[in-house]
């Protein structure tokens, strides 16, 4: 008989179902309606664990499953949880109930729907951690500068450099969300070409990343543009990653070492300026002033024949990565930055540029305008 090695699905997908006192937090009524769902799914058998979690005004479900990926139950599971979730928003007059919910009925897969979804078939090794990341008030090219450091990068991945398992480097696909089209490029062959794309954070994005050697796969990310989905401004794609790590592949530690210092990405306030994002332990995501910093969650737990490794009690043992003093600098720096920024007010480039403010709702207040401008 031929061995079949196992194969276990991670599924991180999320939504903006409605949240408190603005947008700044999914509060605990919402998650216990995808608590109550997911339990039920598990003891039917439908997933095999789960987490549910929060950033900012975005419900997580993170599940685990052996059905791979884009399966239709795994999404009506996740459909039909949010939008039970934005019934109890809107029964609790919450703010923005259903925000992300832009169909009315499920179709057989929730991408392009408007929730996130990150989802990873693999072949479980012998051990397998895992690291989830989710971020709020961004879009999905803010991953672009650590899955390039993390992946490209020899001076941040020291495995680069020394592990002979990854010294062939790794494979980028690239989406083009302008044009929707895809290309892969190899690392460190192409390492310059894929810079020049995807330094254009707005528009190119790493949706997945494989090891050279044997394809395998490393990372994937949600990549979803609402406002093309929607034909207007609805808030920003807030965005989930799926990453592995580990023997052959970064460590856990160079998978957060960019994380270290602050850097700059595209969200904030409305959707329409550039922001420091801000790593955050689990209790901090939540956004405030100027509906930010952006922040970002990283949560690391193994994959364990198809669950999520599991204590005594068994409970899902998640590891909350950023509540850590290794990420004070960041804060402080993304502190330092958002002050800076905001002292510049609506002057670019603190605000976006022009191209990503037409999907904004400074459209409106231009068209206004443009009867009185006289020519010459
Ligand atoms: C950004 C975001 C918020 C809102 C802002 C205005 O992604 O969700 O910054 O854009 O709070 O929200 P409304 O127009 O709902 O009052
Ligand atoms: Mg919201
Ligand atoms: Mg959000």
């Amino acid at each position: 008989m031929m061995f079949m090695p196992k194969k276990t699905t991670i599924s991180l997908i999320k939504c903006d179902v409605g949240s408190l006192a603005g947008h700044y937090v999914a509060p605990k009524p919402l998650s216990n309606v995808a608590q109550k769902n997911l339990k039920k799914a598990t003891e039917e058998g439908l997933i095999n664990s789960y987490q549910v979690f929060n950033v900012g005004d975005d419900l997580q479900l993170l599940m685990i499953h052996e059905r791979g990926e884009s399966n239709s139950e795994i999404h009506k599971l996740a459909w039909d949880t949010f939008k039970e979730a934005s019934n109890k928003a809107l029964e609790l007059k919450l703010y923005g109930a259903g925000q992300d919910l832009l169909k009315t009925a499920f179709s057989g897969n929730i991408r392009g729907m408007g929730p996130g979804v990150a989802e990873m078939e693999i072949e479980e090794r012998g051990s397998d951690p895992i690291v989830a990341l989710a971020a709020d008030k961004t879009s999905a090219g803010a991953f672009n500068f650590p899955l390039f450091r993390i992946f490209a990068d020899p001076m941040s991945t020291a495995g680069l450099v020394i592990d002979p398992n990854m010294t062939g480097g790794f494979k980028f696909e690239v989406l083009d969300t302008v044009e929707n089209r895809s290309i892969v490029l190899k690392c460190p062959e192409e390492m310059y070409e894929l810079l020049a794309l995807i330094g254009t954070v707005q528009r190119y994005m790493i949706s997945r990343v494989w090891r050279a050697r044997d394809d395998l796969i490393c990372a994937t990310g949600s990549i979803t543009r609402l406002s093309k989905i929607a034909g207007k401004y609805i808030g920003k794609d807030d965005p989930v990653m799926v990453v592995r790590a580990q023997h052959g592949l970064p460590a856990l530690g160079e998978i957060l070492v960019p994380f270290m210092h602050s850097y700059l990405v595209e969200g904030w306030m409305r959707g329409s300026h550039w922001g420091p994002i801000m790593p955050v332990g689990l209790k901090d995501a939540k956004c405030t002033v100027f509906d930010g910093p952006p922040r970002i969650v990283a949560l690391g737990f193994q994959i364990a024949s198809g669950k999520i490794a599991s204590d005594d009690d068994g409970k899902p043992m998640i590891a909350d990565l950023f509540d850590d003093p290794a990420f004070d600098l960041a804060r402080h720096e993304a502190l330092e930055n958002a002050s800076m920024l905001r002292r510049m007010g609506e002057f670019e480039p603190a605000r976006l540029g022009p191209e990503e403010m037409e999907y904004t709702t400074l459209r409106q207040i231009l068209k206004k305008l443009k009867k009185r401008f006289k020519s010459g």
